[in-house]
């Protein structure tokens, strides 16, 4: 079976540094807050370009926290889009605001910026712009939008490490960028993990209130707090990762473009790379009108596929309480049943991709 993800393989790989990494962490006996998330914290902003950066428990807590940090509380609203992971609404939620749903570009997968403002209400507080699969989505007119609306924008970059958005790193256009370390991410860690990053030194102080409890120093709460920090056996981790982050990034682009070049099939609609950026791959998504029927052809012929992601999150039972019907967002909707996620990660080989090609043209 060729995997759709395989961590082994990267682990593998890289197995000195990383035993080496974690043994350090066991040695020095510094679990919570230490000079590991202090020295990732330092690495992770420096290669985004973005001055601050707060370790979480994960890119959900991320989104959760960075949403309190703004200001947005209850009864507020946020526009998001309605084709990412459950959980960039359940932060939303947790903020105990409402998520609203606008469509996505036809092309590009992310948030359509003419269908912004017909969403905003005078209770609208953010925007969660989502850079899904790991492109980018585009930044410009949203931006616009936000400042002509009084707006915060929060970037979702969970599946977008290292993608630029017009020679910038997503996740430091807006107000915060939010990136989740789950392990099968462009940049994972081996267990769940998540980071904040801004250039606003008032959020920033917020944040790292909001993920320890509301402490400024130990036991002297000023604030209401979480309990979300990205701990220091991960963060040692990431801190070897992020090394190879780019070269990861190079590989899973070598890995699409040979999924561009040789599948042929006629029935297969393949990516479409917006000029505005530079993508980081994290998923190679295809559509085609029988979905269902070529992942079983796949499966049959050693292929795994996963569906990212099957029900658009109004449609979840989670969000019946908002009641929004079918036609609420109809590209997405339709997109549902048609996208299939190929086998992606950088350690797949070429001849693996070449094989997912070539039992994608015998569909
Ligand atoms: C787009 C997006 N947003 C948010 C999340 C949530 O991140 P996490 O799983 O680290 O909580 C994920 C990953 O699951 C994601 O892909």
């Amino acid at each position: 079976m060729i995997p759709s993800v395989d961590l082994k393989r990267q682990y593998e790989s890289i197995k000195p540094e990383i035993d080496g990494a974690i043994a350090q962490v066991f040695s020095d006996s510094w679990f919570i807050l230490g000079k590991q998330g202090e020295s990732f914290e330092t690495e992770f902003s420096g290669y985004l370009g973005a001055r601050y950066a707060i370790g979480v428990g994960s890119g959900t807590e991320a989104l959760h926290l960075a949403l309190v940090a703004a200001g947005v509380d209850r009864g507020d609203e946020v526009i998001t889009v309605p084709n990412s992971a459950a959980f960039t609404a359940s932060a939303i939620s947790f903020a105990n605001a409402t998520p609203v749903f606008v469509d996505i570009d036809k092309d590009h997968y992310t948030m359509d910026p003419s269908l912004i403002e017909k969403a905003i209400t005078p209770r609208t507080k953010a925007i969660i712009p989502v850079h899904l699969f790991g492109q980018s989505a585009d930044m410009d007119p949203i931006l616009a939008i936000a400042k002509k609306h009084r707006l915060k924008v929060i970037e979702d970059a969970c599946q977008a490490h290292g993608a630029e958005y017009k020679g910038k790193k997503v996740g430091t256009i807006g107000d915060a960028g939010c990136f989740s370390f789950y392990p099968s991410k462009n940049l994972g860690c081996y267990g769940d993990g998540g980071m904040i990053v801004t250039d606003n030194a008032e959020m920033a102080n917020r944040l790292k209130l909001l993920r320890n409890g509301g402490q400024e120093k130990r036991y002297y709460h000023l604030i209401k707090g979480f309990n979300s920090r990205l701990d220091e056996i991960h963060a040692a981790v990431l801190r070897v990762k992020l090394k190879h982050l780019n070269r990861w990034n190079a590989q899973r682009a070598a890995l699409a473009r040979i999924y561009d070049e040789k599948i042929t099939n006629p029935l297969i609609i393949k990516p479409i790379t917006a000029g505005y950026g530079k993508p980081v791959h994290h998923l190679y998504i295809i559509r085609t009108r029988s979905r269902n029927a070529l992942q079983e052809h796949l499966t049959a012929r050693g292929v795994q596929t996963l569906i990212h992601y099957p029900i658009p999150i109004h449609r979840q039972d989670a969000y019946k309480d908002i009641n929004l019907p079918l036609g609420t967002a109809p590209v997405a909707e339709e997109y549902a049943e048609c996208i299939l996620s190929l086998p992606m990660f950088p350690e797949l080989t070429t001849g693996e991709a070449e094989q997912v090609a070539q039992a994608i043209n015998t569909y």
